[in-house]
C-alpha cells in the first residue's frame, strides 16, 4: 500500500514536472479505450522519463501492439492489467478489444502493423486464426507473442521463426480439477452419492468449443476420475463459452430436467461456476443442508470468496501474473531486435511456448491464488 502511494507520488510530479497532461491521463489505472489507434503513443512515453530503469531514453520505449479477444471477460482482464503492470518503463502498450470478432481483431492487427509497433501480443478470438495473423506480422517482419488461446496445432507448425505462445499446459488443469474431484468424491461419497449407486452423476459447463483449455479440461477431468476407479455418467454437457450468465440460463434448465439426479457441477473456468452458483441459490442451494458441489478453474477473487464461504468445493489456479509478465518480457525483448527469452526466466518447449504452471486450490490455500491476482 505505501509502496503503491509512493509509486502514484512519483507519477503525479513527473506529470507535473513535464506539464503533460494528456500524459498523466493516458494509461496507467485506466485499460485503453476500444480500438484506440497508437496517435496517443509518443505522449503516454513521456511520463516514463521521470522513472525509467536503464539509460535508454523514454522516448525509446517500444511500442507493443495488443489484442485482447474480449475485454468483457474475467480471466483475460486479470491477465490483461498483469501485462500493463510489466510494461511500465518497459514498453508502450497499445491495447485493444477484439469484442469476440476474429475479423475485427484482423483489421486491428493490420492497424497496429501500419502503425509501426515493435512487437504485437494476440489474444486471438478464435485460435485456429495463428497462422493467418503470423502471415501478416511476417510479412512486416514484425514478432509476435501469442497469450492464452493457443494454435491447436502447436506454435512449432506456424511458419513465421518469430513467433511464440505464452500461456499454460491445458491438460494439466484438466488434470488438476479431476484429481480435485477425486479427492473430494473419495472424502464425501456418502453424501454426495445421492442415488448410491457408486458413481458420479455430473453436468459439465465447457468453454469455448475448439478453445484447446475447453477441450481438454472437459477431457482429463473425467480421463482423471475414471483412471483413478471413479466412475462416472454425465448427464448434460455444454458450452457456455466461459460466460457467467450463460451458465445461469444452463444450470436453470439442467435443475429442472434432473431435479435430484445432479451429484456435481465441473465447469472449464470459474465465471461459468459463478453462474451455476447462482441458479443453485436461487434452487434453494447452499441453505438448510442442501449442498451441491461446484468445481472451476482460474481461481478468480469472487471464486475463492465463493471456496471461503463453502459455496464452491475448488478451482485451480490459472495465474495471470505470470502469464502478464511473460508475454511483455517476452515481447519487449523480440521488439528490441534480441532472443525473446533474454535476460528472463522463462523456457520455450519444444513446440515453442512458454508454460506457466497451474496450482491446485482449496479452502485450504486461498492465500496462493490471492498473490497470483495480485490481492
Ligand atoms: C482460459 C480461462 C477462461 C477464459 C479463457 C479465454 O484460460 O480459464 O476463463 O478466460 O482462457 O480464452
Ligand atoms: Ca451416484
Amino acid at each position: 500500500m505505501k509502496m503503491k502511494m509512493k509509486k502514484l507520488l512519483a507519477a503525479m510530479l513527473a506529470c507535473a514536472m513535464l506539464a503533460s497532461f494528456a500524459a498523466c491521463s493516458s494509461s496507467e489505472d485506466k485499460p485503453a479505450a476500444d480500438n484506440k489507434p497508437a496517435e496517443t503513443t509518443e505522449k503516454t512515453e513521456d511520463k516514463k522519463e521521470e522513472t525509467k530503469k536503464d539509460d535508454t531514453t523514454a522516448a525509446e520505449l517500444p511500442a507493443i501492439g495488443v489484442t485482447i479477444y474480449k475485454y468483457d471477460d474475467n480471466f483475460m482482464t486479470y491477465t490483461r492489467k498483469a501485462m500493463e503492470n510489466a510494461a511500465k518503463d518497459v514498453a508502450v502498450l497499445n491495447l485493444n478489444d477484439s469484442q469476440n470478432d476474429q475479423t475485427k481483431q484482423l483489421e486491428q492487427i493490420d492497424v497496429l502493423i501500419n502503425q509501426g509497433v515493435k512487437a504485437l501480443i494476440i489474444n486471438l478470438v478464435d485460435p485456429s486464426n495463428a497462422p493467418v495473423v503470423a502471415e501478416k506480422a511476417k510479412a512486416a517482419n514484425i514478432p509476435v507473442v501469442f497469450v492464452n488461446k493457443e494454435y491447436p496445432e502447436g506454435t512449432d507448425k506456424i511458419d513465421y521463426d518469430k513467433c511464440v505462445y505464452v500461456g499454460t499446459t491445458s491438460e494439466e488443469s484438466g488434470i488438476i480439477q479431476g484429481q480435485l474431484i477425486l479427492d473430494a468424491w473419495n472424502a464425501n461419497k456418502e453424501t454426495w452419492d445421492k442415488n448410491g449407486d457408486g458413481k458420479l452423476q455430473y453436468v459439465m459447463l465447457m468453454g469455448e468449443v475448439g478453445h484447446p483449455d475447453a477441450e481438454a479440461r472437459t477431457k482429463y477431468s473425467i480421463q482423471t476420475l475414471n483412471d483413478n476407479g471413479v466412475e462416472t455418467q454425465e448427464l448434460a454437457n455444454q458450452s457456455a463459452t466461459w460466460d457467467t450468465a450463460k451458465a445461469k440460463d444452463l444450470m436453470d434448465t439442467w435443475l429442472v430436467k434432473f431435479p435430484t439426479e445432479i451429484e456435481a457441477v465441473i465447469c472449464n473456468n470459474d465465471g461459468m461456476a459463478m453462474g451455476a452458483i447462482e441458479s443453485l441459490k436461487g434452487a434453494g442451494y447452499f441453505a438448510d443442508g442442501k449442498y451441491m458441489p461446484v468445481f472451476g478453474v482460474d481461481a478468480l477473487p469472487e471464486a475463492l470468496d465463493l471456496i471461503e464461504a463453502g459455496e464452491m468445493a475448488g478451482t485451480v489456479l490459472n495465474d495471470p501474473l505470470n502469464q502478464g509478465k511473460a508475454c511483455v518480457e517476452l515481447a519487449a525483448n523480440y521488439a528490441a531486435g534480441k532472443d525473446p527469452l533474454e535476460g528472463t526466466s522463462w523456457k520455450l518447449d519444444e513446440t515453442k511456448a512458454v508454460r506457466v504452471p497451474y496450482q491446485a486450490i482449496t479452502i485450504d490455500n486461498l492465500d496462493v491464488a490471492r498473490e497470483a491476482y495480485g490481492n
